[in-house]
């Protein structure tokens, strides 16, 4: 399949402006490649440079280095091309327009050269139910039907990549799906390749089909969500006593895959597979104290992410 976002020893230094000549590496040297028609997701941490990729996608911020394509279109060369097949709700909420939406989205449509005639800014006002506010002015909105108008900006060229940086921060869960439902029907419909960002994994892992985990400028591991859960999830049998639990035979058992979380709360690492559910049981028994709660929790992201890491 043919790659929607290209990109290879991307560099970008920041100038901090506080002191002379003082910088800080956002990226360092990250290389990442996107497929046509997923749902992709960019999981790291708070100041990983999530951020600055997506706007070195969209074009606002200036890479120190390195080759970006977009629908394999290089940003060095057909800048403007570039911008024009992808589309980005930005993380920050500015709506710096002073005109009402239905003008606003009017007036970006313009700007990306789309005719008056092949514009879509109702369909998009009605899809994102923002239809009744079209002639209010974007500072009036509530903070969910700003970043509606937000998307529905970043989608009146008809982009073939929409870009979502943090799309749930202050979101809730109401909208959050209905925003989901809308990246949802994009991608299988008109089979628009969607990229998330997010810090907050969980969300990624109910969503997207495709995760690259970037910590420090780079691209620390890619690949699809089945494969990551199936090779580097861990699964967890938390058991917890009504009494406290006897260190000693704990540490008598010899078992690495067991560990105390607190006086009466064992915790059980469990393989994916192959995992010996009498030898637990046993163990569990051989404790001689009644069980108060048993929780299996099943392989998440976030856990994945910080194995990685570690390593
Ligand atoms: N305009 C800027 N000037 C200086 N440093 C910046 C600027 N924007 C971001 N940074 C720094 O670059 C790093 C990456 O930031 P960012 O891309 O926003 O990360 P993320 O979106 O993953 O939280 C952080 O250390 C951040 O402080
Ligand atoms: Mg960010």
């Amino acid at each position: 399949m043919s790659d929607a976002i290209y990109v290879n020893n991307l560099i970008k230094e920041y100038n901090t402006g506080r002191v002379a000549n003082e910088k800080k590496l956002a990226l360092n040297g990250l290389d990442i490649n996107i497929e046509v028609g997923s749902i992709f997701g960019l999981l790291g941490p708070n100041g990983a440079g999530k951020s600055t990729l997506i706007n070195i996608l969209a074009g606002t911020v200036i890479k120190t280095s390195g080759e970006v394509r977009v629908m394999g279109v290089d940003i060095d060369y057909q800048p403007k091309r570039a911008r024009s097949l992808i589309g980005v709700v930005p993380q920050e909420i500015v709506t710096d327009t002073f005109f009402p939406l239905w003008q606003a989205l009017e007036f970006t449509a313009g700007y990306f050269g789309i005719r008056p005639e092949n514009r879509i800014t109702d369909q998009l006002l009605k899809t994102l139910s923002l239809y009744d506010k079209r002639n209010s002015l974007p500072q009036r909105l509530s903070g969910g039907m700003k970043r509606r108008f937000l998307i529905a900006k970043a989608m009146v060229h008809s982009p073939r990549i929409l870009v979502l940086d943090e799309p749930t921060a202050g979101v809730d869960i109401e909208l959050r799906n209905q925003l989901w439902e809308y990246v949802k029907k994009l991608n299988q419909e008109q089979g628009v390749t969607i990229i998330i960002t997010t810090h907050y994994l969980a969300e990624a892992q109910e969503l997207c089909d495709n995760i690259a985990f970037i910590n420090d400028g780079k691209i620390i591991k890619q690949d699809s969500k089945k494969k990551l859960l199936a090779e580097l999830g861990s699964r967890y049998l938390d058991v917890e006593f009504e009494n406290a639990i006897d260190p000693v035979k704990v540490s008598s058992l010899k078992n690495t895959k067991l560990k105390l979380l607190n006086e009466n709360k064992i915790r059980f690492d469990l393989h994916t597979e192959n995992n010996d559910f009498t030898r637990i049981l046993e163990i569990i028994h051989s404790m001689d104290l009644r069980i108060k709660n048993l929780n299996l929790s099943e392989p998440d992201l976030e856990d994945i992410f910080h194995k990685i890491v570690k390593k």
